[in-house]
């Protein structure tokens, strides 16, 4: 009888030990639960075998920095204090869960009565957390040809969010040959980063785009943005036209002034000069020979 204890003791491992020995044994029904942010979630931590009426409980939580007590001597403390009870036996209840709980923690049992007086179980908590607005950066214009990228960005949301991108509400594909629409598109689609790269933009892809943030725990979306193609020869078809303008325009204006100045005073000083003397000159004498003439001839004739 004593040697099948020990040996059940040495092999703790089989199940049908369990109850025949004095053992402190725990179990979980979840060693990795999640739940979404503010909700409430349970770390189940069982006590299949005990002899011990009143066993030690405790639960530690384990992060990077090292484990600290969130329940110890009857009590939840620490950043957990007044957000989770301990439920008969010894589990944990969180009942507003914060994305800070995210870590493992470890239930600890410890019943000096019993011949083995220790266990421990080791539970992996996730908090998933909403992704917010994405921040996202479209080019207002991108001329036929040249290469385009477009980016999306979300920081909360945990497990960390995946990308997808919408144009006219379509959502681009990750193969722009999986979809008639994209056909004929050059772009790549990361769906990590959030970039979408277009590496020769076509005409067909102008339009309205806009990304999608999404995790477990929900999505978010940022507005629709337009963007631009413009074919580069209208462009420089403008441009020229533009410089064109402004040529005339200048020429004109310059023709203008150089105009004006001359007629007020160069032209208007020399014709005054020469034209009104050598004209009234000529009328006078055309007028008196005329008149002398007329008057001769009248005169004569009378
Ligand atoms: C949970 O906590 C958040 C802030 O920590 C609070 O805004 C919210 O009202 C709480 N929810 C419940 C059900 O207590
Ligand atoms: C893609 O381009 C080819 C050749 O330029 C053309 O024949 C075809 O119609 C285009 N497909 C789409 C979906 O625009």
């Amino acid at each position: 009888m004593a040697i099948t204890r020990l040996a059940c003791l040495l092999t703790l491992l089989s199940t049908h030990c369990y109850f025949s020995v004095l053992a402190v044994v725990l179990r979980t029904d979840n060693d990795s639960p999640w739940t979404n942010e503010f909700d409430k979630i349970e770390l189940s931590c069982l006590i299949d075998s005990i002899s011990t009426l009143n066993p030690r409980i405790e639960w530690k939580k384990i992060k990077n920095e090292g484990p600290s007590y969130v329940y110890f001597d009857k009590k939840v403390s620490g950043d957990l204090e007044n957000r989770a009870v301990i439920r008969e036996p010894a589990t944990l209840v969180i009942t507003n869960a914060t994305r800070s709980d995210t870590a493992k923690y470890r239930c600890e049992v410890t019943a000096p009565e019993d011949l083995k007086s220790f266990d421990e179980i080791v539970i992996d908590l996730t908090v998933r957390v909403k992704p917010v607005m994405p921040k996202c950066s479209v080019p207002k214009s991108v001329p036929v040809g040249k290469s385009a990228e477009l980016s999306c960005l979300e920081e909360e949301g945990f497990p960390k969010s995946q990308y997808q991108w919408f144009k006219s509400k379509e959502e681009i594909p990750d193969d722009p040959k999986a979809s008639h629409m994209f056909f004929n598109s050059s772009y790549t689609l990361d769906a990590t980063t959030g970039t979408l790269k277009f590496t020769a933009v076509r005409k067909e892809d102008a339009g309205e785009y806009f990304c999608r943030a999404k995790n477990d725990a929900g999505s978010a979306e940022c507005p629709a943005q337009q963007m631009e193609v413009y074919d580069i020869d209208i462009m420089g078809i403008i441009l020229g036209v533009m410089v064109v303008v402004v040529v005339l325009l200048c020429i004109t204006v310059g023709i203008c002034c150089a105009y004006k100045k001359g007629y007020f005073s160069g032209q208007k000083q020399a014709g005054n000069n020469y034209k009104v003397p050598s004209k009234g000159d000529g009328v006078d004498y055309v007028r008196t020979d005329d008149e002398g003439d007329f008057r001769h001839k009248s005169s004569f004739v009378i």
